[in-house]
């Protein structure tokens, strides 16, 4: 099977970025990490990807003047690695329309929460707020609604009655490091696409949530 390029977007810790690495090891597997790309200069996940001997890229947007200069430079960083795939992978930065729809179909994002709820930012504290019992996490293609788009795959982490918003993150975590490496795995293999009406694997429209995980 060809190989598949993928070019992946941090801000920060990098431990799905890790868990991405990690997977590739995996007997098969045809991603290929071509660049991790960093809008921080202090992203600890910039030393992974040096330590797994990937090219890296710091592209501060600080440095530029608004969001389309930002990511009309991000556009041409990512395109010099010619990624048939790219992923973000805790890159918290608002994205323009024109970079959405530069990449669509190929752009998947990872979320601390069972989308659609819980957009935005502190998704556990928000979980544990509202009574709820169940909380987890989604991989979807992006689109140009903030935290929308076609889901790909969630997977269901129960609330404890001791929870706290650390320890429920902390499983959660644990959940995204599985599921965002199946949903590259899926892709680079060709199984994973978007469709008219969705997300497809292997031909067939998954439900609305993604392929459900309950743990
Ligand atoms: C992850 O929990 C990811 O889901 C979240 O940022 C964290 C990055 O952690 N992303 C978002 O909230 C995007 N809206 P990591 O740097 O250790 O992978």
């Amino acid at each position: 099977m060809a190989d598949c390029n993928v070019v992946v977007l941090i801000s920060g810790s990098g431990s799905n970025l890790q868990a991405l690495i990690d997977s590739i090891a995996h007997d098969g597997n045809p991603a290929r990490i071509a660049a991790v790309i960093s809008n921080r200069a202090d992203a600890y996940g910039l030393e992974r990807a040096k330590q797994a001997g990937i090219a890296t890229r710091v592209l501060d947007h600080k440095q530029f003047d608004g969001r389309d200069a930002f990511d009309a430079a991000l556009i041409e960083t990512i395109d010099g690695f010619d990624p048939q795939l790219v992923v973000l992978a805790g890159f918290m930065r608002i994205l323009t329309g024109g970079f959405v729809r530069h990449y669509e179909g190929r752009l998947l994002n990872i979320h601390p929460s069972l989308l659609p709820k819980y957009k935005g930012l502190h998704t556990h504290q928000r979980a544990l707020e509202a009574g709820d019992r169940e909380h987890g996490c989604s991989v979807h293609f992006v689109t140009e609604e903030l935290d929308g788009g076609p889901l790909v795959v969630q997977a269901v982490v129960p609330v404890e009655s001791d929870d706290t918003p650390e320890s429920l993150a902390q499983r959660v975590h644990g959940q995204e490091h599985h599921i965002y490496p199946l949903a590259m795995r899926w892709f680079a293999e060709g199984r994973l696409r978007l469709g008219q009406t969705g997300a497809q694997l292997d031909g067939k429209d998954l439900p609305a949530t993604g392929h459900l995980i309950r743990t």
